[in-house]
């Protein structure tokens, strides 16, 4: 018996040292440690055995058969750390760069001024339920707010989602009070598309919630954020607004930067952009996000990001961002 173990072991080693490939190496894994082989066999073969050969043999048997898979194991591990990747660096190649999204861009520098402030980035799903959608951000159902905005409503009973403010209920529900986040997002409406108009389009939703929190702050971070984004002051006016999760709301609206202000169709002719709507937070909403308006308040905001790259690298066509088109999305260089 000993003697036909050894043979066994010793025919494996010779034939291991002759093979280099992984495959070859497989054939023999099969052959020596496999259901058929030998040592399966004898194995197999204690069980008739007597008791004393049992015990003779037993652990000689089991013990081989773990060395044998050792071997076994061991070429392939060699064979694999021996692979060779040739790799020709005299190769002539274009380099073919790609350059962030204007979009990634803006998101970017707004989300880098925010942190800096101590906002917390958060993200949402873009399918979501009415619930977070509207009703929680005090717009129940049938209320004539929602016509705002023309939603894509699904078959499952979800829709996605027609802006970023859903996050305003998940961040209150998981962080409570008080609390500062942004959340860049992708976010989908039934538009007819136009120069300034497009079914998917990117926003980012701004919370601030404390004690004491007032307009001024509110503005403060606005006024910051565009001054990291433009690289300078840009005329800005602030009007009335009506948002059923905010009141007061407001609209702030920036001097349209394509045309200088004079009119074009990106903003209607009317020399102004949409730019950042927001205001104080209404108590319902911080109910609904289980926050006591007696002790808290906040302000809230979302910033139109399409837009605003727009407005930053004076493009005047909403399309082009979706497009895909290289050529275009080129010209925008992260430096
Ligand atoms: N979600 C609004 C929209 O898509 C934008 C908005 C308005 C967000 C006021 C806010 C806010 O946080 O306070 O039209």
């Amino acid at each position: 018996m000993e003697e036909k173990i050894l043979k066994i072991k010793e025919e494996l080693i010779s034939k291991l040292s002759s093979v280099d490939k992984e495959a070859l190496v497989l054939n023999l894994k099969g052959e020596y440690v496999g259901k058929k082989s030998e040592i399966q066999d004898l194995l197999v073969s204690l069980k008739d055995m007597s008791v004393e050969d049992k015990r003779k043999y037993g652990s000689l048997i089991n013990n081989t058969k773990k060395e044998l898979e050792e071997l076994i194991n061991k070429k392939l591990e060699e064979i694999e750390n021996n692979i060779n990747i040739s790799f020709d660096d005299t190769l002539d190649y274009e380099i073919n760069n790609g350059s962030l999204h204007p979009v990634t861009i803006v998101a970017k520098e707004v989300t880098d001024i925010l942190k800096r402030m101590g906002f917390t980035i958060v993200s949402g799903p873009e399918m979501e339920s009415e619930y977070y959608n509207f009703e929680a951000l005090n717009i129940p159902k049938d209320h004539p707010a929602r016509d705002m905005q023309d939603t894509y409503y699904l078959d499952n009973g979800m829709l996605l989602r027609t802006q970023t403010s859903d996050n305003q209920i998940h961040a209150m529900e998981k962080y409570g009070a008080p609390l500062r986040i942004c959340a860049p997002g992708r976010t989908f409406r039934n538009e007819d598309v136009d120069a300034s108009h497009e079914n998917t389009f990117f926003q980012l939703e701004g919370m601030v919630i404390d004690k004491d929190i007032s307009i001024e702050n509110l503005m403060y971070v606005m006024k910051c954020v565009l001054r990291e984004v433009f690289h300078k002051e840009v005329e800005v006016r602030l009007r009335p607004g009506f948002f059923p999760f905010t009141e007061p709301s407001y609209e702030l609206d920036c001097s349209c930067l394509i045309c200088g202000g004079k009119g074009c169709p990106t903003c209607k002719n009317s020399g102004w952009i949409e730019l950042i709507p927001g205001g104080m937070v209404h108590p319902n909403v911080l109910r609904a996000g289980g926050i006591d308006p007696e002790v808290y308040n906040g302000f809230a905001f979302g910033i139109g990001l399409t837009r605003l790259a727009m407005m930053k690298y004076k493009i005047s066509d909403i399309r082009v961002l979706n497009s895909g088109d290289i050529r275009y999305l080129k010209n925008f260089d992260m430096k």
